[in-house]
């Protein structure tokens, strides 16, 4: 791939580095700015995910939006304030920081040395530090050693500076405070519940454009399901697809080789934690290809325990083949069991769960205290109704238990003696039971799919860039194009481009320059479809739509365009179109 991919998606308006004019005077990395072909990009590629995980199954999948700033006992619940955390390390000379294991991997793999860092903690990755004589990279001062530096971005809620917020550093947390109210609306599970935003995380030097940013866009799912059914009804959906894995055994053995196997068999073998893990990573891939990311160059990589996320009880990072960053993780697929909702429950002191109707009925055994008012009164007096109160609240097992070894028990600072209540044992048939969900999460990394989906794309032909982005995720559709500059075929041009438009089909009109500097214009900035008015359209009302990756026109009648145009956003190849719809198809020789 050409070394200019940055400059030229920059210069096509795609996306840059956010705050360029105060590059060198202040540290601004890892954010990005997207400009207008990116903005559009960004949606549709947003609103094909919703096409694909949200909008099939809307009857268990619930989207919502919540707050990027959340109060900090949130991500104390979640771990967050204790785990989210990433190795530093300092030049004790010039004062710079840098991201302890990349500079290990970087400083050693310049020496020859392949090292793997992931999972190392501090003392270890210190210990490496010494034991290479690695120094700062720019001034060769000697390190500190190695500390953890936490990435959540704080802030302060108000004008109360105890009142400490966090920038959520993943979405996730959004749903599951969000449990208890969207169970009750849904009423029963499982229930999928999906958020779309951004979030923060203060990387400590990131330095690889979309592919690592301080501030970026996650399509996350919170899949809560019963783990005592954790059977997915859609697997037949996915069936189609083949997930190359490395499992957990593979990676640890090292090997290589992905095994291919069906979501299905996935689950079945236990390489995936339960199917509805399966399900979602197989709808990963077949997003991905539909992103134009060949099935070859994506993979599913389990992490090792000691690299797994402090929430998590198995992950797979699915990979994509990249020219630039190698294999780059563009969603992590998590079964993080009950721990967050267990967590939030604990910390919130709310009872979080649902409730399961039981195979068969059960008797379960409740004490109940029945208090002798009378008896009370003659002991305690006028503070009988306190007494009658602490009662009420009481452990009633516990109490009967104290009861019978001590003859006595004090609840609430009052001494009660048996003649002073009557515990029963009674038994009560149940039907359900309460228990903690466990959750399946994909979670997307929007700004690197969008990296992926260009670097896929980025072609250059007879020396020039062609984007072949996707027909229905390329920012503009169809390029509206008069031959020539001429009132009368740019009045039909404009007319064209206004009924695509109001069909909500983005379109624009273009009159500058030659016709073919304009098909090669549009063909770099990735627009699928070129609609040419020329001297025939005058004559009969056709028009030629043509196609950027085959460069095939065929000639339509105005009538048919909308639906032409939608066949072949769709995805019909222009020569099946032409073939099924009898119509002239001009290859670049001539017509055929
Ligand atoms: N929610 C998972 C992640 O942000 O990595």
């Amino acid at each position: 791939m050409s070394d200019k991919f940055d400059e030229v998606i920059a210069e096509l308006g795609y996306y840059w580095p956010s705050f360029d004019i105060y590059r060198g005077k202040v540290e601004v990395g890892g954010f990005y700015d997207y400009g207008m072909l990116g903005v559009l990009l960004k949606r549709n590629i947003v609103e094909k995910w919703r096409r694909m995980f949200i909008l099939p199954y809307i009857d268990f999948t619930y989207e919502v939006e919540t707050p990027m700033i959340m109060p900090g006992i949130v991500f104390e619940a979640s771990g967050h304030v204790e785990n989210f955390t990433d190795y530093l390390v300092t030049c004790s000379k010039c004062g710079r920081k840098y991201r302890a294991d990349h500079l290990i991997e970087e400083e050693l793999g310049k020496r020859g040395i392949k090292v793997k860092t992931e999972g190392l903690n501090e003392e270890e990755l210190t210990s490496l530090i010494r034991k290479h004589g690695i120094k700062c990279p720019v001034c060769g001062g000697e390190l500190t050693s190695v500390q953890r530096f936490n990435l959540l971005f704080k802030t302060t809620i108000g004008p109360y500076s105890e009142n400490t917020g966090y920038l959520r550093p993943e979405t996730a947390q959004g749903m599951f405070v969000n449990f208890n109210r969207i169970y009750r609306v849904m009423g029963k599970l499982p229930i999928a519940v999906a958020q779309i935003g951004k979030v923060g995380r203060n990387e400590i030097s990131p330095r690889q454009g979309l592919a690592r940013l301080r501030e970026f866009s996650q399509m996350e799912i919170e899949l809560f399901f019963d783990p005592q059914s954790s059977s997915c009804p859609y697997l037949g959906d996915v069936e189609d697809v083949e997930l190359r894995l490395l499992t957990e055994e593979d990676v640890a053995k090292g090997v290589s080789e992905p095994r291919v196997v069906r979501p299905g068999e996935a689950a079945e073998r236990g390489y995936v934690a339960n199917e509805w893990m399966a399900f979602y990573m197989a709808l990963a891939v077949k997003f991905l290809e539909g992103l134009g990311v060949p099935w070859e160059r994506q993979l599913f990589m389990a992490k090792l325990p000691n690299e797994r996320a402090h929430y998590a009880r198995m992950v797979y990072d699915q990979l994509v083949k990249t020219e630039r960053f190698g294999w780059l993780e563009v969603s992590g697929h998590a079964y993080r069991g009950d721990y967050d909702l267990s967590r939030h429950a604990t910390y919130s002191g709310q009872d979080i769960s649902a409730v399961r109707r039981l195979k068969e009925p059960r008797i379960v055994e409740e004490y109940r205290v029945y208090p002798n008012p009378s008896r009370i009164r003659e002991v305690y007096g006028e503070q009988a109704p306190l007494v009658l109160r602490a009662l009420a609240g009481v452990n009633a097992k516990e109490l009967a238990e104290e009861l019978t070894n001590r003859g006595e028990a004090i609840v609430n600072g009052y001494r009660v003696t048996r003649d002073m209540v009557f515990v029963k044992v009674e038994q009560r048939r149940i039907n359900t039971e309460r228990f903690i969900p466990h959750v399946v999460e994909p979670s997307f990394g929007v700004d690197r799919i969008i990296y992926v989906t260009l670097e896929n794309a980025y072609t250059t032909i007879e020396g020039r860039v062609v984007l072949k982005l996707p027909r229905d995720i390329a920012p503009v559709t169809v390029a509206v194009l008069p031959i020539v500059s001429r009132d009368d075929l740019a009045k039909v041009a404009r007319g064209i481009r206004d009924t695509l438009i109001n069909e909500g089909i983005v379109a624009v009109y273009d009159d500058n320059g030659t016709i073919g500097a304009r098909y090669a214009k549009w063909d770099s900035l990735g627009t699928p479809l070129a609609v040419t008015v020329d001297t025939d359209t005058l004559k009969d009302n056709s028009i030629t739509v043509r196609d950027r990756d085959t460069r095939m026109q065929v000639r339509v009648g105005m009538g048919e365009l909308v639906n032409v145009i939608r066949e072949l956003v769709k995805g019909k190849p222009i020569n099946e179109l032409a073939r099924e719809r009898n119509l002239p198809l001009i290859t670049r020789g001539g017509r055929q």
